[in-house]
């Protein structure tokens, strides 16, 4: 992320933080107590730090917020306080404030008179245009109340879907080179190299996206499409259990390179309907090590190669080292081959396969890996995984107690992993389904109000002809 683009979400989080303290303290005390005096200066100075071009915005959408466009990232501590104020403007209709910054006198003058004005706003009919009038009639031209929103504008991330979709195809174009060409020694990982720089940027920017992403399944092209899913799915749980940047970008060169070893093993094996034998299966398991010879042949500087080297070779292995391949030099796997050997089974059991034409639903594959524990996966790395995904994870398909279909778009509040946005499944008339009307089961309204607020269960995508990420993807193909 960019300085820059740190240094706005840093201040817009401050003014979240000062506005609600002011409209608490606003309800308490009269303009000239010092708390209400201290707090408009801190929101008149917040607001002036943040202009740009003598512009602040701040904009509610799905019950998060953007100041100036860009999301405001939750933490731990203020999480409370987001979603109270978000809930405060979606209370009073209100889909965000313009600001119009020229000089810190101007707004401070009245500053507090429009605040009060809001706190009022709720008791009237229709809060936007009542505010709006009563703010010009009391002098306040420096700010612009618009409604809450029906969808998501224009302005609001610019682009980083598009990104996000961008570097998705980038890397499976990528991995399919890399693999076409690493059997004669002519694949470089410079390309592998970049496209994980940004895959982690985008992680950083909205992980939600890339678990989105990570969705997309192709039948023909499993391989390729795998190993950029898994490459996604580390880059995530790295993120998430705090590693640093470098080694998410190993980590994510690891992921798109973990089956490369598959290029060596013949297609009658790889695409075989029904079981292997004992001899085809000692085959398959020669991959990891396949692979390892593969990245040693990589031009690369040496040191990075030495990076992206352990994981791949540790993907099929459990903690006590059973699985394959064997090894007696090793005492235990790496947290690199930990992760990559969680989301390898999780995308191959949500992914529907020659030998299993029904994957297993998301929630029913964290449920199956839980299971298992243990003997085939770390435990707290596991627990960090489903912690991360929800016990529905993004792209879930899910029949709610009124009996209705939905898909899991994302988890707004973070400490709710219960209570997810899904976005209902309408038919199309064709046979298919399409996007409905979203509903947030983390809010109030919905939470109280059966019998929507639980679900009941995950359902087979499959059963319904639904790929999640054509759902998902809507708008971004839609573009
Ligand atoms: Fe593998
Ligand atoms: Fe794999």
């Amino acid at each position: 992320m960019s300085d820059e683009k740190a240094r706005q979400r840093l201040l817009g989080g401050k003014l979240i933080r000062c506005l609600y303290q002011l409209i608490h303290s606003s309800r308490i005390y009269q303009d000239n107590n010092q708390l209400i005096i201290d707090g408009v200066s801190q929101c008149v100075a917040t607001l002036v730090d943040l202009s740009r071009e003598g512009e602040v915005t701040i904009q509610v959408w799905r019950g998060r917020f953007y100041v100036n466009g860009e999301k405001l990232l939750y933490q731990r501590d203020t999480i409370a306080i987001t979603n109270e104020l978000a809930e405060y403007f979606i209370q009073r209709q209100i889909g965000g404030l313009r600001f119009l910054v020229t000089t810190r006198d101007d707004l401070q003058g009245n500053f507090m008179a429009f605040v009060r004005l809001i706190d009022e706003s709720q008791k009237h009919d229709d809060p936007p245009a009542w505010l709006d009038y009563q703010a010009q009639a009391k002098g306040i031209h420096w700010v612009e109340v618009s409604r809450k929103l029906e969808e998501k504008p224009a302005d609001l991330e610019p682009h980083l879907k598009e990104k996000a979709l961008d570097a998705y195809f980038h890397a499976l174009n990528m991995v399919k080179e890399v693999a076409d060409k690493a059997s004669r020694g002519i694949a470089g990982v410079r390309k592998a190299r970049r496209l994980a720089q940004t895959i982690v940027d985008l992680i950083h920017e909205d992980s939600t996206i890339m678990l989105a992403l990570a969705t997309i399944r192709d039948y023909d092209d499993y391989t390729y499409t795998h190993s950029v899913n898994v490459a996604m799915l580390a880059s995530c749980l790295g993120r998430y259990v705090g590693m640093s940047q470098v080694s998410l970008e190993h980590l994510t060169v690891c992921g798109l390179f973990h089956d490369l070893g598959k290029v060596g093993i013949p297609k009658d094996i790889l695409h075989k309907e029904g079981k292997l034998n004992d001899e085809e299966w000692n085959t398959m398991r020669r991959h990891p090590l396949i692979g390892v010879r593969q990245i040693i042949h990589l031009r690369a500087p040496q040191t990075l190669r030495s990076r992206i080297i352990l994981g791949p070779f540790e993907h099929h292995l459990n903690p006590d080292m059973t699985g394959y391949p064997r090894t007696h030099f090793m005492k235990g796997v790496s947290l690199m081959g930990k992760i990559l050997r969680i989301v390898d089974v999780y995308e191959a059991l949500t992914s529907e396969r020659v030998y299993r034409p029904r994957a297993f639903t998301p929630d029913e594959a964290l449920r199956r890996m839980w299971s298992e524990g243990g003997r085939s996966f770390d435990v707290p790395l596991l627990k960090c995984f489903i912690a991360m995904m929800g016990i529905y994870p993004i792209g879930t398909v899910v029949e709610l107690q009124s009996r209705e279909l939905g898909m899991v778009m994302e988890y707004p509040d973070e400490s709710r992993k219960d209570r997810p946005l899904i976005v209902l499944l309408k038919k199309d008339g064709s046979g298919g389904y399409t996007r409905g009307e979203e509903v947030n089961l983390a809010s109030p309204d919905v939470e109280g109000a059966s019998p929507r607020k639980n679900i009941v269960k995950g359902i087979h995508a499959s059963t319904l002809g639904i790929q999640p990420s054509q759902i998902l993807l809507q708008d971004v193909r839609a573009a």
